[in-house]
């Protein structure tokens, strides 16, 4: 008698104590990764990084060196000393007694207006939604982590817990039904692509679907001669007539070459114009999610050729032409455009994504940059704001039918989720800490999505 109730007490003791060592070890790594994480320099693109493209760090994205403000990743310290069975505690710090708090009532309409980018990430051992080694017809196999040298797959193990929004979980045909004869259709940049394999795998929950049809050829999605891949990918499930497509616009602008018959023309990118694509294509969608972000620097723009033009002439306006400006420039035009065309097509959702941020530590992607943490978390699990921390994205659609798929401050405490050292083609010294693993960070963006549609 005596010996078991003392026996609990050692137990809950040590529990405690544990409780107490996994604080400090946390409070150790969050002081380190707080330090050394900023937000914001240029992003490179490292799936169609070619060594010739001049990279510089300082004159790209230009915006301001957001420092991680400490208190979006306020570490909740009674999740330290809860109770925690000894299955939980490698991931003790993490465990989180969520699951009945905060748990409100929330209706259809503050489910829709509810800030879903504030919350905390949970442990949540039905993750992932789909296998790493399956979903071969749509995921990139650079992008699929179980496929490499990787070993830990605690990242897969997340999910992320909005603070006061009900957030449906994401089933494939509760997708689908919702998507009866629509069309989800994602334009933007790699992380865009992302996005959109990580949303193919959700649906078919990485299971091969002979049935579902490839259409890109209706939207002009084919390879063209020479090229290594068409400019996007269109597929449909014909059991629900639901067609869900991504088409590669880097820069949400219009691209011109400036001479049709010359192989190494220039192109105007056409700051204030919508990209051709979305401007023949967006009757037909019901749902679009937007993003743009990594390719905004000098060295991509030289590389691509790209010269900007506003009014249909090369840019003469100084404050447009610094890469800070014109980013913010083409956002609002772009989002302006989408919100003018929602009165002709009241039932589009449109949606710009915020900034999936960067996790290069101790350098950049070329000088030796490196993300290689392998436990989650370990620079917080909670998001306090209100507002979103990428400007760029949340100025422009304030006020607008647009809504914003705010990932960034979320996404920003995943450092451990990135690609890291197992790119397929590694070359050593150079990591991946801009894209992500799949399954990972980019299916909690689509989960947010879903909760919107
Ligand atoms: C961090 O955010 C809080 C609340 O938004 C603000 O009061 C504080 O000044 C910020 N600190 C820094 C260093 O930006
Ligand atoms: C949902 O809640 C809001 C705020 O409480 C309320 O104004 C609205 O009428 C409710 N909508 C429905 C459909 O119940
Ligand atoms: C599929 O949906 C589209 C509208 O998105 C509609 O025009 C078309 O007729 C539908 N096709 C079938 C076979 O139901
Ligand atoms: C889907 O489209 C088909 C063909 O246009 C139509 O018969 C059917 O009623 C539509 N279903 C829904 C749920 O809108
Ligand atoms: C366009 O490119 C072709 C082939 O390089 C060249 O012959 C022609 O002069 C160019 N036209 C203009 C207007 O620059
Ligand atoms: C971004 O563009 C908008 C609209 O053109 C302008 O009002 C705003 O001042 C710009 N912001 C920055 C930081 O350049």
């Amino acid at each position: 008698m005596k010996g078991g109730f003392y026996g609990l007490k050692v137990a809950q003791v040590s529990l405690i104590l544990i409780g107490f060592v996994c604080l400090a070890v946390l409070m150790l790594a969050w002081t380190k990764t707080t330090l050394l994480t900023s937000l914001d320099p240029p992003e490179s693109d490292l799936s169609y990084l070619t060594p010739e493209i001049p990279f510089s760090i300082r004159e790209a994205a230009g915006t301001k060196d957001v420092s991680q403000n400490t208190s979006s990743l306020r570490v909740d310290e009674k999740d330290f000393v809860s109770p925690l069975s000894s299955k939980d505690l490698e991931f003790s710090a993490i465990q989180s007694s969520a699951e009945d708090e905060h748990h409100q009532y929330v209706n259809s309409t503050q489910r829709q207006d509810c800030n879903f980018g504030k919350g905390r990430w949970v442990i949540d051992d039905a993750r992932p939604l789909y296998s790493g080694l399956g979903c071969k017809q749509w995921l990139s196999s650079m992008w699929a982590c179980r496929m490499t040298q990787r070993t830990d797959f605690e990242y897969e193990k997340l999910r992320w817990r909005p603070k006061d929004c009900d957030m449906e979980d994401f089933t494939g045909p509760k997708f689908l039904t919702r998507m009866v004869n629509k069309t989800l259709a994602f334009v933007g940049d790699s992380l865009g692509r992302q996005q959109f394999q990580s949303m193919m795998c959700m649906i078919t929950g990485g299971e091969e679907r002979p049935d579902v049809l490839d259409v890109g050829k209706e939207y002009g999605l084919v390879k063209a001669r020479g090229a290594t891949r068409p400019d996007g990918w269109a597929y449909r499930f014909p059991s629900t007539n639901t067609t869900v497509l991504y088409y590669w616009s880097a820069s949400l602008c219009d691209l011109e070459p400036l001479n049709v018959s010359n192989p190494a023309t220039d192109f105007a990118m056409h700051l204030d114009r919508p990209p051709a694509f979305l401007k023949r294509f967006i009757h037909k969608f019901d749902v679009l999610v937007l993003n743009t972000g990594h390719h905004w620097n000098r060295g991509k723009l030289k590389a691509n050729r790209w010269v900007m033009h506003v009014g249909g002439v090369p840019n003469t306006n100084r404050k447009i032409a610094e890469i800070a400006g014109a980013k913010n420039f083409t956002v609002y035009s772009i989002v302006g455009w989408v919100n003018s065309q929602l009165p002709r097509y009241p039932g589009l959702r449109a949606f710009y994504r915020s900034i999936s941020p960067r996790h290069f530590f101790n350098g950049d992607w070329n000088t030796g940059g490196t993300c290689d943490n392998t436990t989650p978390l370990s620079a917080g699990m909670e998001v306090v704001e209100d507002e979103s921390i990428d400007p760029v994205a949340a100025g422009p659609v304030k006020g607008t039918g647009v809504k914003l798929l705010d990932i960034t401050a979320l996404s920003q405490l995943r450092d451990e989720g990135h690609i890291s050292r197992y790119s397929i083609k590694a070359t050593p010294g150079v990591q991946d800490c801009l894209h992500w693993c799949l399954p990972g960070v980019p299916d909690t963006w689509n989960e947010i999505l879903f909760a919107q549609i």
